[in-house]
């Protein structure tokens, strides 16, 4: 059946100003990293897509490597941008990335100008695209120029294949001259992309985020439900199809009985806040304007509906948030440290 959107789908959802750029994001945006592989029916990817499109997420993150296969979530998103949003294309910001390993041979992963591109016209073919929104380079080359990289950034921008572009687990420091070698050649970097939640909290150590609001670039936090931790769905042991049980991304060795502790506190605190604790983690991680969107995951649309009605409630009182500190320790949790610590 044809799919219409919701009619009153932009006032469900907060748009904030993408750091000093003219670009809005809704509050909560959707990333397509896990379950919309060659692992999981068309039908559910498509509902999730519309699900999010219906309460105002304009916001699709994608990856060159995001399936399994590597590829296949820009194929699926593809086929959904053809069947459900062709009339909706300028209501949407899709993103890509290159970084991580997508090829065979030494053009294929890292930071490069020879595999940044090219990997930017694959997506932009598996996609159906003429452009993508934001083309990001997905983590720090330690062996690549920085002013390669940032130079292939600018020329996929000056050559159309995107209208803005962003880094992702940069440090604060490498932020900072990753910014000054994009703005000299024109092009300014409008979004950073972090690992944040209540439980992996290295971008506050890191200043990263007092970096970003000092260079006017705009943040969207990835894995704000901590990949599902931060959710009541491990307080009785790892559910059948949860990420955990796949043995994918979530080692569900680092679920320690600590983290289960500190997530059944947090949740009598979602509780008291007339929240669900998906909600609540997702507020906490905008809860003072430093973050410009929490990018979240979803494996079926009633989650998307649920983290969705975060936004209902963004506000903390001060108590709140020393209780959040007090009852939850940082976990052994973010698979991108090494990245943001060169
Ligand atoms: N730049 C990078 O290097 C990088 C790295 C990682 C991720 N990302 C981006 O960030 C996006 C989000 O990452 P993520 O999926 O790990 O984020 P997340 O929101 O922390 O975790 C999503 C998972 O939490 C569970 N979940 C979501 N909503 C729920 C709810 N309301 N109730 C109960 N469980 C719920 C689902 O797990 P189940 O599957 O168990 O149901 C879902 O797959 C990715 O898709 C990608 O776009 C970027």
């Amino acid at each position: 059946m044809t799919y219409v959107p919701h009619p009153v789908r932009y006032s469900r959802m907060t748009y904030r100003r993408c750091g000093a750029s003219g670009l809005k994001l809704p509050a909560i945006s959707l990333g397509l990293w896990h379950n919309f592989g060659h692992d999981t029916a068309h039908q559910v990817k498509r509902e999730i897509c519309r699900t999010a499109f219906d309460h105002g997420i304009t916001h699709f993150d994608l990856a060159n490597n995001y399936g399994p296969p590597p590829g296949s979530a820009e194929e699926a998103f593809g086929g959904i941008l053809r069947t459900d949003f062709a009339h909706h294309r300028d209501e949407l910001i899709i993103s890509s990335k290159a970084g991580y390993n997508m090829w065979q041979g030494p053009y294929g992963e890292w930071g490069s100008r020879k595999y940044l591109i090219a990997s930017c016209d694959q997506s932009l073919k598996r996609m159906g695209l003429d452009y993508v929104d934001i083309f990001y380079s997905h983590r720090f080359d330690p062996d690549t120029p920085l002013e390669e990289t940032m130079g292939a950034l600018d020329h996929i921008v000056r050559s159309g294949r995107a209208l803005y572009v962003g880094i992702s687990s940069y440090s604060s420091a490498k932020t900072r001259q990753a910014a000054a070698i994009l703005k000299d050649l024109g092009t300014p970097c409008v979004i950073h992309q972090p690992s944040y939640n209540i439980l992996n909290r290295w971008v506050e150590k890191d200043g990263l985020r007092e970096t970003l609001e000092d260079l006017g670039i705009g943040s969207i936090a990835f894995t704000p439900l901590a990949q599902g931790i931060l959710t009541t769905k491990y307080l009785g042991g790892i559910p059948q199809g949860s990420r955990a049980a796949q043995g994918k991304s979530l080692n569900p060795a680092t679920i320690t009985p600590r983290a289960i502790e500190s997530v059944r506190a947090l949740d009598a605190i979602a509780q008291a806040r007339g929240q669900t604790l998906a909600q609540m983690a997702i507020a906490w991680v905008l809860r003072d304007g430093k973050i410009t969107t929490a990018l979240i995951g979803a494996s079926r649309p009633e989650q998307v509906v649920d983290c969705a009605g975060a936004i209902g409630n963004l506000a903390f009182t001060a108590h709140e948030l020393a209780e959040i500190d007090r009852v939850s320790a940082e976990e052994d949790i973010n698979l991108w440290a090494r990245s943001s610590a060169e």
